[in-house]
């Protein structure tokens, strides 16, 4: 596109020479493609799960030198598209890194007892260290009873009633990999929550919740002071509009929008939503939880959907998988 440099036209391509004056017109225009730009700084969240995987392919050489070879059970029980993707994801991951991964896919119709029994079967199996069954499942088991099954010492994804009860008691367990990612991901940037607002809209139990239980705890990479808020609160925008680091969790794309946010606030986007895009060849493309587009005029810093909490999830999924073998000591 051709610049104007003091309304002469400027070839396009030639920079802008310190020392031009432009005229005020070009100056308002200026200012108002300014205003257009995003101010916030991107957290990376690809670039930082590469190097926590890049961490931990060393670690896993170091234990398969002790004999110790990291091994993780992916379960995945009927076809959702969402799913098989997560899925697929994991385990590339694993064969990546160096750790061993064991897949399970049951077709939609398995009966509940099949299931238990093969949860049964990985608990007892001395190179499984991680078991980790894809939620959701079919609506005919109960993930709950399915959860309770796993043996909390394998308990990777920390969805176990112990993992979750340790973490609100402030003891060391295996913290869910998504909320641990949110953590991560501030702590890598230098945005420490101690003392600072947080903000989490929904209280899912696989983020709201044990976010809220993690960042609030008497803990080094913790000590905020925490609200949650969720589909019955009211004035949203009211609270949301007092965080300084806002996690929008809510499954819902684009909800939060700038007017709802303070200047300067740090943004964690956990939102994986699918929308209609008819320039994609797919016909859709993902979006978070938050209007990036304007959020990331007021923020400080924002997490992208994709390239934000997404990989992070996955990478602290084979953190805590190395965990569990490392603990384990075969
Ligand atoms: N479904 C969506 N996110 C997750 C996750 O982190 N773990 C499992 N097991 N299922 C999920």
């Amino acid at each position: 596109m051709p610049e104007y440099i003091s309304g002469e036209l400027k070839p396009a391509g030639l920079r802008c020479l310190a020392g031009i004056h432009y005229h005020p017109s070009i100056q308002a225009m200026k200012g108002l493609l300014m205003m257009k730009k995003r101010t916030a700084k991107l957290i990376d969240g690809k670039k930082v799960s590469e190097a926590i995987l890049s961490e931990l392919k060393q670690e896993i050489e170091g234990l398969k030198a002790q004999g110790i070879t990291p091994g993780l059970a992916v379960v995945l029980v009927g076809e959702d598209p969402g799913s098989q993707i997560y899925v697929r994801n994991k385990r590339r991951t694993c064969a990546e890194i160096g750790v061993a991964s064991f897949a399970y896919d049951l077709p939609k119709e398995t009966p509940e007892k099949k299931l238990l029994d093969l949860i049964a079967k990985l608990n007892a199996d001395p190179k499984v260290h991680g078991i980790l069954v894809q939620s959701p499942v079919p609506k005919h088991i109960d993930e709950q009873k399915v959860l309770n099954a796993l043996d909390p010492r394998k308990d990777v994804d920390g969805f176990h009633p112990v993992s979750k009860g340790k973490l609100l008691n402030g003891e060391e367990c295996f913290v869910a990999c998504t909320p641990a990612g949110c953590q991560e991901l501030l702590l890598r940037y230098g945005y420490d929550p101690a003392g600072k607002h947080v903000v989490i809209v929904g209280r899912s139990n696989i983020v709201g919740k044990p976010v809220a239980a993690l960042l609030m705890q008497k803990a080094k990479g913790a000590n905020a002071t925490v609200t949650v808020c969720h589909s019955r609160t009211k004035n949203l925008s009211a609270v949301t509009q007092t965080a300084d680091i806002l996690i929008a969790a809510i499954g819902v794309a684009n909800f939060i929008k700038a007017r709802m946010v303070k200047k300067g606030v740090v943004v964690i986007d956990v939102g994986m939503n699918r929308i209609p895009d008819a320039t994609k060849k797919s016909g859709s493309r993902l979006c978070g939880d938050v209007d990036f587009a304007g959020v990331s005029k007021k923020a400080k810093a924002i997490t992208p959907v994709p390239g934000g909490v997404g990989p992070m999830t996955i990478a602290m999924l084979m953190k805590n998988t190395v965990f569990a073998a490392k603990r384990s000591g075969k």
